[in-house]
């Protein structure tokens, strides 16, 4: 007999009555995201990781740092220098500049020029969480960059590799692309409405909390709907917390041998691995997760999932030891509960989110402490 369940990549799919996963009629349908902007006060140091990463350089000016990958297109990080570090959000990319018009009509916006370094149009959007959101158009592409010749692997029965050793160089993983950004809100489920209704996303897969299903879901993983075109299973994650921020971005390399060999060097420079190696479950991704010196969490990622826009939500619990199929344990540095400053002003951040009226509330803050020892 055939396992019904064969070909369902969650858990469960929805129980009647559950959120869909996607808007009737979104304003559009956004292609892919195009970088992400923060500010940092050091620009060698944010550089020298970035190149012990494996990003390349675009542009480096005193004030300015953009970072690339080796495919084609905009710079996936654009770093400017200021008294702190700061994430300031992300952009999209939208088909073309008549869907910036469509999105700005919809939202009493405009459509503004982008600095000539960067080129296109932007809409700059807020999101219910506070965050600017920019969806861009008609950016220069920067030509792809050499990246090293892909290994020659003996798989199963198929050995094409005679005669020669396999020797992976340990240098910094060669970046291709940026693949996705994860962000915490307090308003979970009035964010998560605004991507799907503004910029067309659909959702992968949900997470509940063990328990609070009923109240709906917590986390989603959620694509851009390009038709019969496949996208990344997450161009966007995100979580309920209690407070808004910046969680991790993603890379992608070329496969597991760069990614390993990329986070020995990163290793051997004395950069903190903060959870790896291991293979995700929604997404499927194999994963390694850095601490960057501003402490911004940032993975490297191969082998991901790729769905077209037929696929309907799967529906989990969200539990720490459902975060891999294998690898180590989560890290208390990556489920955010190691001792330290950033545990103390998440900390802080319960009980300020506790007292405002938002999504996160006492029953919401149980079912977040399950979650790190399930
Ligand atoms: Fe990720």
């Amino acid at each position: 007999m055939k396992d019904p369940h064969t070909g369902l990549h969650g858990e469960q799919g929805a129980l009647p009555g559950e959120h869909p996963g996607r808007a009737a009629s979104p304003v559009v349908k956004v292609h892919d995201l195009a970088w992400l902007e923060f500010e940092k006060p050091d620009l060698e140091r944010a550089e020298m990781f970035a190149r012990a990463f494996g990003f390349d350089v675009a542009l480096r000016t005193p004030a300015e740092l953009h970072l690339r990958g080796a495919d084609p297109g905009a710079p996936c990080v654009l770093i400017r220098r200021a008294g702190g570090s700061r994430f300031l959000g992300p952009a999209f990319r939208a088909a073309d500049r008549t869907d910036l018009t469509r999105l700005a009509d919809a939202t009493g916006t405009t459509v503004t020029a982008l600095p000539d370094g960067l080129g296109g149009w932007s809409v700059d959007l807020i999101d219910p969480s506070g965050l600017r959101v920019r969806v861009v158009s008609d950016t220069h592409d920067l030509a792809a960059s050499a990246s090293p010749a892909p290994l020659v692997h003996n798989f199963g029965d198929a050995a094409p590799r005679i005669n020669a050793a396999q020797r992976p160089p340990r240098v910094p993983a060669t970046v291709r692309r940026l693949g996705h950004v994860v962000l915490q809100t307090t308003r979970f489920r009035r964010a998560l409405d605004w991507y799907l209704e503004h910029l067309g996303l659909i959702v992968s897969d949900f997470l509940y909390y063990d328990g609070q299903r009923d109240r709906g879901p917590t986390m989603a993983f959620i694509r851009c709907d390009r038709g019969t075109t496949p996208t990344d299973h997450h161009t966007l994650a995100m979580t309920l917390g209690p407070s808004n921020r910046y969680v991790h971005s993603a890379y992608q390399v070329a496969d597991l041998d760069v990614l390993a060999a990329g986070g020995e060097y990163l290793r051997d420079r004395g950069y903190h691995r903060s959870w790896g190696i291991g293979r995700h479950i929604q997404g499927s991704q194999i994963f390694d997760y850095w601490r960057d010196p501003d402490g911004f969490l940032v993975e490297h990622f191969t082998d991901g999932d790729l769905f077209d826009s037929t696929l309907e939500p799967g529906w989990a619990p969200m539990t720490a030891s459902g975060l891999a199929q294998w690898g180590p344990p989560a890290t208390k540095d990556f489920l955010g509960i190691e001792p330290g400053r950033r545990s103390l002003a998440e900390l802080r951040a319960f009980t300020r989110a506790l007292r405002e009226d938002n999504e996160f509330d006492l029953h919401r803050l149980r079912g977040l402490l399950k979650v790190a020892t399930s």
